[in-house]
């Protein structure tokens, strides 16, 4: 099947796929998602099956609207947050229903719900009248989609992809973890620490990037196949074929290729660029992908949160 333009007809194609227990892969404002019916565990199953992902690690569930979203428990906290930042970047951890299947969730108590930003998405899950159990659309630990294109590289012809441009955000969710009294952010993402401690005033956010309920913070991840370095002074670097993705300006010394995140300086851009770039350099047949850090501020974190788990993985 080829990428497929997200007429009304190709959304109610998908949609019925989805309610025969097949998957689909839909735009997101994040990533390219790679979606079953959240309560087929069969469904289920052929996502970790074709990403090869460790059953260990849950999935987000995506919804339309808030009565969709009854498969978790929401608190106040939760349905400010909710309020604030939904259809949005946001990804919350609430005490699970018992309809959610523990396919879904790696048998654990609570789920991950998150509203996407994005109309098709918004469309397909409402047509389909169920919620979306969906991972990013790669095979585990590789570099996430950003566009359609990406995703028929990884994958091939076998799956139905419904297109929806380039990820405006380009970084997966924030996900934020509210099951225990203080919130703990487990993933840095496309809202910003900033805003979120906007809504949640005094209340300390918390990192536990080592916290084994959270396996998409394994040390590595998120890598190309090109071995990634994050570039510092006097840094020695082996090979021939260097490849540099700058943050603002373009590097001094020479390099096979160059590409810069953001000419002004955004680090919003930035962010929507990171992915794509990845993909782009570590198409090129390099040696090395050498980074310029990004200001850790805003989506500066979520940035090098990526970066540094790219570089973990070599
Ligand atoms: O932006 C996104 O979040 C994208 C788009 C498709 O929505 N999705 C995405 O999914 O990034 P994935 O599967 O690549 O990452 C989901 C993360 C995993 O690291 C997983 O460990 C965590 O969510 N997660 C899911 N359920 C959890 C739970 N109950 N407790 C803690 N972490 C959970
Ligand atoms: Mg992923």
């Amino acid at each position: 099947m080829p990428i497929l333009k997200p007429t009304l007809d190709n959304i109610k194609k998908a949609a019925e796929l989805l309610r025969a227990g097949d998957l689909v892969v839909f735009p997101t404002e994040t990533v390219y998602g790679l979606g079953a019916n959240v309560f087929d565990e069969r469904a289920v199953t052929k996502i970790f099956e074709l990403k090869r992902r460790p059953y260990f690690d849950p999935l987000i569930v995506h919804v339309a609207d808030i009565a969709m979203a009854e498969v978790a428990v929401f608190d106040e906290r939760a349905r400010a947050l909710a309020k604030r930042f939904w259809p949005g970047p946001l990804t919350l951890i609430l005490p699970k229903k018992p309809k959610v299947p523990d396919i879904v969730t790696s048998g654990l108590s609570s789920v991950a719900i998150r509203m996407p930003a994005h109309e098709v998405a918004l469309a397909l899950i409402k047509e389909c009248g169920f919620p979306l159990a969906a991972p990013s659309a790669n095979p585990f630990g590789q570099l996430s989609p950003t566009r359609a294109e990406h995703v028929l590289s990884y994958f091939g012809e076998k799956l139905f992809i419904l297109e929806g441009g380039e990820c405006q955000v380009g970084l997966e969710s924030t996900i934020l973890d509210l099951t225990e009294k203080e919130p703990v952010l487990l993933r840095p993402g496309g809202v910003p620490m900033e805003a979120l401690k906007e809504v949640l005033g005094e209340i300390k956010i918390k990192r536990k990037p080592e916290k084994p309920k959270a396996p998409g913070q394994l040390k590595s991840h998120y890598a190309p196949r090109t071995p990634l370095k994050i570039w510092q002074k006097n840094l020695e670097i082996k090979g021939k074929k260097i490849g540099f993705l700058a943050f603002s300006k373009a590097p001094e010394g020479k390099y096979e290729a160059v590409r810069i995140l953001t000419p002004s300086g955004d680090l919003r851009e930035a962010a929507a660029n990171l992915f794509k770039y990845l993909h782009e350099l570590d198409q090129m047949g390099l040696d090395l992908i050498l980074v310029e850090p990004v200001p850790e501020e805003g989506l500066g974190l979520a940035i090098m949160d990526r970066l540094r788990k790219a570089e973990a993985a070599f």
